[in-house]
């Protein structure tokens, strides 16, 4: 089976990045991450794209008119690369339809909480704060709305009194490394459908 071109957007560190690569040679994973892009040009994930020898650019909203034209610029660029699958990787910004519908139900994105509770910004803060004892990450399709499509799978994380946003985030982290690179491994092994909010896989 050849390797399926896997582009990764991401606006900061990248530890999902890296774990997602080295995710994909653990698992055996037919998926080789060929561009990483991001929107801000001092992400940490573009300095880890060079260690590791993937190509990377920066795409900034800086250099546009509009939103269109920025995600044009960024269709442009995971086009010519080949890009088949799109995985945002801590990647801060909602994407419109444009960029939906040229990747259609090809784009995944991790999100540090158990969807749909805290959607947006600061999802550990928020689930701190709520009060919740369990929360966990998400990895779901991208549709138009704010971390709102088709859930691929959860890993739930406990959350301790004496929790903070950091020590959460960091727990949830862990279970982010490993969920990612399993879900794209799934969807690329496994039959699957979406039907409504859910994806059925054929196992
Ligand atoms: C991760 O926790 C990811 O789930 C989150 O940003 C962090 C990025 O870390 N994404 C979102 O909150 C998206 N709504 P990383 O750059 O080390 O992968």
């Amino acid at each position: 089976m050849t390797a399926v071109r896997v582009g990764v957007l991401l606006s900061g560190r990248g530890s999902n990045f890296s774990a997602l690569v080295a995710g994909f040679e653990r698992l055996r994973t037919p998926a080789q991450v060929v561009l990483v892009v991001s929107d801000e040009a001092t992400a940490g994930g573009l300095e880890r794209a060079t260690e590791m020898g993937i190509d990377s650019r920066v795409v900034s909203p800086k250099d546009y008119p509009t939103r269109a034209a920025h995600e044009a610029a960024m269709i442009a660029v995971l086009k010519d690369a080949g890009v088949e699958w799109v995985c945002l990787a801590g990647f801060m910004r909602i994407l419109g339809p444009d960029f939906v519908r040229a990747f259609p139900s090809r784009i995944l994105n991790i999100h540090p909480s158990l969807l749909p509770s805290f959607p947006g910004l600061h999802a550990q803060r928020q689930a701190v704060a709520y009060g919740v004892l369990w929360s966990g990450c998400t990895v779901h399709l991208v549709d138009e709305g704010l971390d709102s499509g088709p859930i691929v799978g959860q890993r739930v994380v406990r959350v301790l009194e004496d929790d903070t946003e950091e020590s959460l985030s960091s727990r949830i982290l862990e279970e982010e490394h490993k969920l990612y690179s399993e879900s794209l491994h799934r969807l690329l092994l496994v039959g699957w459908r979406i039907e409504g909010r859910r994806v059925l896989f054929d196992e």
